[in-house]
């Protein structure tokens, strides 16, 4: 039986990985609005992808005799600055939740959980790569200074995203 300090953090992170679908789903809708499609789409794919990281946490909890209870998920932001400002806030998100997995990393070592360490060996991997991928579009944005024909040659590389569920390593 799992830890119930551990089990309600991984039952928390739920919940933020449920918030982020929630939080990109909403840049998506006011990307669409700014006429960028492509990016939109990006993001429609990027909450499609926290949807599979709130899964595989509901998975997990539930194999390992944990109860999932969901609590509500808070309103996302709507309006944003610019399209810059979504990435830019994208970016800091990310950090935000990698903060959380490494502290939920912390209490899986504290408590002695080597089953559970495996397991969040995924999300701590898949931080880095969610780091990145928002950090490189930054950088581009930054680059073309976030409008112009640039920003339609982005929006159409980012249009062409679609969401691959990645391989269960059990
Ligand atoms: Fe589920 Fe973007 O981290």
């Amino acid at each position: 039986m799992i830890n119930k300090e551990l089990a309600a953090k991984i039952n928390y992170q739920i919940n933020r990985e449920l918030y982020s679908e929630y939080l990109y789903l909403s840049m998506s809708a006011y990307l669409e609005d700014r006429g960028l499609p492509g990016m939109a789409n990006f993001m429609r794919v990027q909450a499609e992808e926290e949807h599979f990281h709130a899964m595989k946490l509901f998975n997990y909890l539930n194999e390992r005799g944990g109860r999932v209870v969901l609590d509500a998920i808070e309103k996302p932001k709507t309006e944003f600055d610019s399209p810059l400002a979504v990435f830019k806030e994208s970016l800091e998100h990310e950090k935000v939740v990698t903060d959380l997995i490494n502290k939920l990393m912390d209490t899986a070592i504290s408590v002695n959980d080597h089953a559970a360490r495996s397991f969040l060996n995924w999300y701590v991997d898949e931080q880095v790569e969610e780091e990145d991928s928002f950090n490189t579009i930054l950088d581009q944005l930054e680059l073309i200074g976030g409008k112009g024909h640039g920003m339609l040659m982005l929006d159409k590389e980012l249009g062409a995203r679609t969401f691959t569920p990645p391989a269960e390593e059990e």
